[in-house]
Formats: C-alpha cells, sequence, structure tokens
C-alpha cells in the first residue's frame, strides 16, 4: 500500500541510455543528492506532455552502493498517456527533475522463504528484490512471465544471476505460467511479492485466497494502467459539479477532472490507497476495474471506482449493453 513520503526534488544528469529489450529502454541517473535505492523503491520524476510538466513514478531496478548511480527501465506503451516516449527520447547529457528514492513496496526481511514474480515490465520493482535476497543467502524463488523472450528485459542476466533459483515462463514458446503450480509449495511460511499486468496479480490472489494463505504475506505493486479492456474514451458526469467532461484514452479519470477544475482528492494513483474513490450513480457501459483496492466484491457492485486508474467501456466486446450508441458515460459523485 502506498506510504505518504516528503518527496524531495532534485536535478538528475542523464549517464546512459541503453535499449535493453523491444520497447524498453533502461536510463542511468546521477543525481544531485545521492541516496541508495532500498529494494522496492521508485523514483518520481517530471516528464513533458504537452508542453506540460507531469509527474510519472518508475521503479529503481538497482542503484550503486552510494546512491551516485539510480537505474529505471522504462516501457514504450502502445497506449502510452506520453510519459514513456518522452522517457524513450532522453539522452545522455539531459537533465531531469527527479525525487530522490521514495518506498512503498518494501521488502521485509527475515521470512523463511520468497517467491518473487515479475510480469513483464514489472521486473522492474522485482530484480532489485532478488538481488538483495541473494546477497543474503535467502530461500527464495524468482519467477519471470513475458509473452515473448524479446520482450523481456534483462532476462538473461537474472537466469546467470539467479541460476537454480530463476524461471522464466514464456508465452509464445508455450511455457506460460499456470498459478496453481506456482502457489502448489507456498505456505504460511512464505512471503510473495509481485509485479506485473492486473490479470496476473488478480489470478494469483484468487489462489491465494482459496489457499487460505495469510493476506499479509500477499504484497504486490501495481503499474497502475493495465486493465481488463483496452482504454476507450468515455463521457464521466458529476452533476454536483455541473461538470460533463470527456475522458480520451490518454488520460485517466481523475486527470481529466482535474483538467476540468475539479478538486480532487488523490495519494498514489495507482489505484492502491483508495483516495481518489469516488462514487457511481449510474453506468452506461462497463467499469473497468483496475484498482487493488477493492475486493473482488467491491468491484462486482459497481458502486466505487478508484479514478486515478478505473475507467468506463462500452462493453467487454466493444458493444454497447444498452440501446444509446457513443462511448460509455459514467455518472458519480467526487470524493
Ligand atoms: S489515488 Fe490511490 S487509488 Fe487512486
Amino acid at each position: 500500500m502506498a506510504v505518504s513520503q516528503t518527496q524531495v526534488w532534485q536535478s538528475a544528469t542523464v549517464v546512459e541510455v541503453s535499449e535493453i529489450a523491444r520497447d524498453i529502454k533502461r536510463i542511468v541517473f546521477a543525481p544531485e543528492f545521492p541516496v541508495k535505492a532500498e529494494p522496492g523503491s521508485h523514483i518520481d520524476l517530471l516528464v513533458q506532455i504537452d508542453g506540460e510538466d507531469v509527474q510519472r513514478s518508475y521503479s529503481v531496478v538497482d542503484s550503486s552502493e552510494d546512491g551516485s548511480r539510480i537505474a529505471i527501465s522504462v516501457f514504450k506503451a502502445p497506449l502510452s498517456r506520453g510519459g514513456s516516449e518522452f522517457m524513450h527520447a532522453v539522452s545522455v547529457g539531459d537533465s531531469m527533475r527527479i525525487t530522490q528514492p521514495l518506498q512503498n513496496f518494501p521488502l521485509r526481511v527475515g521470512a523463511q522463504k520468497y517467491v518473487l514474480l515479475a510480469g513483464g515490465i514489472g521486473v522492474t520493482a522485482i530484480a532489485n528484490m532478488a538481488s538483495v535476497l541473494r546477497r543474503i543467502k535467502a530461500d527464495y524463488r524468482l519467477v519471470y512471465v513475458g509473452r515473448s523472450r524479446d520482450a523481456m528485459a534483462y532476462l538473461g542476466e537474472l537466469a546467470e544471476l539467479h541460476g537454480d533459483r530463476f524461471s522464466a515462463h514464456i508465452d509464445d514458446e508455450g511455457t506460460s505460467l499456470k498459478i496453481p503450480e506456482l502457489l502448489a509449495d507456498v505456505d504460511q511460511d512464505t512471503e510473495l511479492y509481485m509485479c506485473g499486468p492486473i490479470r496476473l496479480m488478480d489470478a494469483v490472489r484468487r489462489t491465494w485466497i482459496e489457499r487460505e494463505l495469510d493476506l499479509p504475506n500477499l504484497r504486490y505493486e501495481t503499474f497502475g494502467n493495465s486493465g481488463w479492456y483496452d482504454p476507450e474514451e468515455f463521457i464521466v458526469r458529476v452533476p454536483k459539479l455541473n461538470l460533463e467532461v470527456l475522458v480520451p484514452t490518454d488520460r485517466s479519470m481523475l486527470e481529466a477532472l482535474e483538467d476540468a477544475g475539479a478538486d480532487m482528492m488523490f495519494d498514489c494513483r495507482k489505484g492502491e490507497c483508495g483516495l481518489c474513490e469516488v462514487r457511481i450513480t449510474e453506468i452506461n457501459g462497463v467499469i473497468d476495474h483496475r484498482d487493488v483496492f477493492y475486493s473482488e466484491r467491491q468491484q462486482r457492485l459497481n458502486k466505487k471506482m478508484n479514478c486515478c486508474v478505473s475507467r468506463a467501456v462500452t462493453s467487454p466486446s466493444g458493444v454497447r449493453t444498452d440501446s444509446a450508441s457513443g462511448p460509455a458515460v459514467v455518472t458519480i459523485e467526487p470524493n
């Protein structure tokens, strides 16, 4: 869960940029005020979208002992909201505004056993944890899931570094992950840390609950942007504020409401803390709940949504379920 921390902004120079997998770049910063990044930490940075400074968060993949080098990796998402495109254009020598490392996905040292699960670019949040567990000689497994080998950053390095403790499941090689097998030997003394697409994490969470394992031992970091359906533009109506706003595919509902002048509450902007919750009074279409804050039951009720990540779509098949046409429409009361 998100923990509010003071953000100390500083300038940082880009000292290395390299393409490490398809559509994934590794970017290394030399920050003005170095602080070592603990596993599970991230940095916020300012990117320019349409001439405006916009804040984005990226997991720290690794950092030097003294914090003088901080590495992130950025996936250029096909449905990018502009941040990853900007990051893919930075070059060595550029100066950027970044925070010192912030922690909201801490690794608890001292568990008897660990499973680390990385899905796609989620490996950026997990790789550093695996290094630490290896260093302290913990009992751990690192499981890396991806669609195809060429799109999996750090695959070779991780396989080499973690040896028998490492396994990869690659969809287009027919070795997709089977969640029941992943959790087969997990017991109450095992902690599982995961970061990846919401479908993967949701499936793990369901099986975890079915197995009656302790929920506090299941820890996760979200991207805050991977949903059940492709994003569509939709309309949000806020009668109390006399607002009707079109939410484009590249903006969140929270951002669109902020753009329209609504004073919104939020913290994590990743679907974890619940602070941006709004009440749904009417929906023409389907809510694509993309948060990890609500239980499955709460999501099914469709009474509330976390507007920083969740969206509305016409229907799972792209076909309206009512007689109207046009984009989905959700009517809300703000928090
Ligand atoms: S701001 Fe945290 S869930 Fe939306």
